[in-house]
């Protein structure tokens, strides 16, 4: 394969973007960069250093220094932030909340997408996230917009836990899922929105190897193009 595009693919919270990049991405032989992760992972490192969100030096600081780094593992990408593996601790309940407060503050989304352009400037690169088609990528080779509705949404994340363990009652599921998808969406800065010229997947009813077929095909017929 000569050509190492940039694919983009947004959408809302459990959309089935992670799943169907992670696969993409092994297809193609690409890197997949989990953008949710970092915001994730920055809203841990205001826990553990105990920094207000109101505190703009305080945050200032804290991203000056930041490290954060995602590996690649046969079963998922491995998260580090300053060198600790952080990859459980960030699907925990209170930093997907956090994560998604912490996103709408403009000194956390300029360092990350600062980051998020150097690990794809050299493509052959998949990104999900809620601005890489928009803000991170504008000029990225593909772009795709995944939705499902929140039934379909809150019952992947209910078999996802439940496969780790976990028993969350289903309403649960759905109200976060909702407020999350509200506050993305109506933040001023990025907020999660379709870029123009994204190609809409609405995954309600498809399988996840009939996500990866359709948007593998798209970028097949454009190497051959
Ligand atoms: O994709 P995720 O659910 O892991 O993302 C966690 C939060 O991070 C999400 O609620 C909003 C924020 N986010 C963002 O603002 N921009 C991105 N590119 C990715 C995630």
């Amino acid at each position: 394969m000569n050509k190492r595009f940039v694919i983009a693919i947004d959408g809302p919270a459990a959309s089935g973007k992670s799943t169907t990049a992670k696969q993409l991405a092994r297809k193609l032989k690409y890197v997949y960069i989990d953008t949710g992760a970092m915001y994730r992972a920055s809203g841990l490192c205001t826990l553990l250093q105990n920094v207000n969100l109101n505190d703009e030096a305080a945050l200032k600081n804290m991203l000056d220094n930041i490290s954060i780094k995602i590996e690649y593992a046969e079963d998922g990408n491995r998260v580090y932030l300053n060198d600790k593996n952080v990859s459980e601790r960030i699907r925990e309940a209170d930093i997907t909340k956090l994560s998604s407060q912490i996103a709408v503050i403009r000194i956390v989304r300029e360092k990350m997408v600062e980051l998020q352009r150097k690990i794809g400037e050299n493509g052959g690169v998949i990104m999900d996230g809620r601005d890489i088609g928009t803000v991170v990528f504008p000029n990225a080779d593909y772009k795709f917009f995944m939705i499902a509705d929140v039934k379909t949404r809150a019952s992947r994340r209910w078999k996802e836990a439940k496969e780790n363990g976990e028993i969350i009652p289903m309403d649960e599921i759905e109200e976060e899922l909702i407020w999350r998808d509200e506050n993305d969406s109506n933040r001023e800065i990025s907020p999660l929105k379709q870029a123009t010229d994204a190609i809409p997947i609405d995954t309600s009813g498809m399988s996840i190897d009939e996500q990866v077929d359709m948007i593998y095909s798209v970028i097949k017929r454009g190497e051959n193009a």
